[in-house]
């Protein structure tokens, strides 16, 4: 009954862990919950009094598919001036989340028999939709004790003539790593010197807790083979909103209009202002989350400290820890991360996501974009739980 295409991918497992979550605090059990991917803060409340008063001034009806030119120059804006990339708005399109610019970009780039080169551990949806779009994923393995680096001479190992893309995402979801400029550079060049794309993942890109903020875009004579891949869901708290966008060559970007002009066509047209709001108005809202968020990853890493056979490489951007617990398997019937990962939640009400959904198999990733309350109690029922087993 149902297509070839669809069966080639998976229900994201962030979300099937939220579904079994969220049933079981609707039975009223106190869980804490590090397994959605999203900031607690409340959007700020300039972006909500933009999107209010589009709706009152009645900016309700369908706009240009790839996004009013106004949200486009406030997104090019933003970009040149954060990070000196040189963007046009019609190399920009804004799509109904970050999430719809990856699938976008990768239907309208990747072919059947394609390869597309993905560094572990990777974000979930990165795999199913290269997989959906019948791209052949090729992993690249990273090393936890070199804190998950990927250089430009293990993606040139990887390189075949069928290489079309190499995704990147710094700061990475789910480990936290961030490449350096100089590791993120060379990939850019040997990419663009070899004719294929980088995709590269912006998501987390303000959430970066090095100081250096880096983004591929600032390679501007390498641009004909980069994709800037951008949401606003984690920088300003708005993942409920659907608010993303990829700038990228004039050719790419019209392929991907296109294709947006078949399906969802414009993202919410309130959500555009809103999301003027957020990329013209003050960022001070932006480095006073980032501000909690290294607060936040300071007091779970203190936990962790507290639990013997735990261990953890320090995450230096987005909002997830991903630690070891390779010393845990193998004890009291427990034999995989995802075993760890239904146990915490069934006994100890701790909701993570095992690492076997991001490619390892020792790891489970926890986000900590939550209070400090809960990630005492959670540390403290993570630390039961592995301490009791035997
Ligand atoms: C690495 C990465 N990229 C992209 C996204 C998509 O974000 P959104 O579709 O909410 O803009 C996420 C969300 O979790 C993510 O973690």
């Amino acid at each position: 009954m149902l297509t070839d295409r669809i069966g080639r991918i998976e229900v994201s497992a962030t979300m099937a862990i939220t579904a079994e979550a969220l049933k079981m605090k609707a039975q009223g059990i106190d869980l804490a919950d590090f397994g959605a991917g999203e900031p607690h803060f409340a959007t700020p409340q300039h972006i909500k009094d933009a999107a209010i008063a589009a709706i009152q001034n009645n900016f309700t009806r369908y706009t240009a598919v790839a996004g009013i030119p106004e949200v486009r120059k406030a997104i090019v804006e933003r970009h040149a001036a954060d990070f000196g990339s040189n963007y046009t708005i019609e190399e920009c399109v804004f799509t109904t989340g970050g999430k719809l610019a990856l699938f976008n970009a990768i239907q309208v780039l990747v072919d059947h028999g394609d390869e597309v080169i993905l560094p572990v551990p990777y974000w979930v949806s990165f795999k199913d939709i290269i997989q959906y779009a019948g791209g052949k994923v090729v992993y690249v393995e990273s090393e936890e004790r070199e804190n998950f680096r990927i250089t430009a001479k293990m993606i040139e190992a990887t390189i075949t003539d069928r290489t079309k893309a190499i995704i990147l995402n710094t700061p990475s979801n789910p480990s936290g790593a961030v490449m350096s400029l100089k590791d993120l550079e060379a990939i850019v060049r040997l990419a663009h010197a070899r004719g294929i794309y980088v995709l590269l993942d912006e998501c987390y890109v303000y959430l970066n807790f090095t100081g250096e903020i880096v983004s591929g875009g600032s390679f501007t004579d390498c641009k004909e083979h980069v994709l800037i891949l951008g949401s606003l869901s984690k920088t300003y708290a708005m993942t409920g909103w659907r608010a993303g966008f990829c700038l990228g060559p004039k050719a790419v970007i019209a392929a991907m209009s296109k294709l947006q002009s078949q399906s969802t066509s414009n993202a919410a047209s309130f959500v555009q202002k809103a999301s003027i709001a957020a990329l013209t108005g003050s960022q001070e809202c932006v480095s006073e989350m980032r501000a909690d968020y290294i607060k936040l990853r300071d007091r779970v890493l203190a936990g962790f400290k507290t639990i013997p056979g735990l261990t953890c490489t320090v995450p230096e951007g987005a909002f997830y820890v991903y630690p070891n617990i390779g010393a845990f398997l193998g004890k009291s019937g427990v034999r995989t991360a995802s075993d760890v990962a239904a146990k915490l939640l069934s006994e100890a009400h701790v909701v993570v996501v095992p690492g076997e959904a991001f490619g390892t198999d020792e790891h489970i990733r926890l986000s900590y974009a939550v209070s400090a309350d809960v990630i005492d109690k959670g540390v403290e029922r993570i630390r039961e739980f592995l301490g009791g087993l035997r």
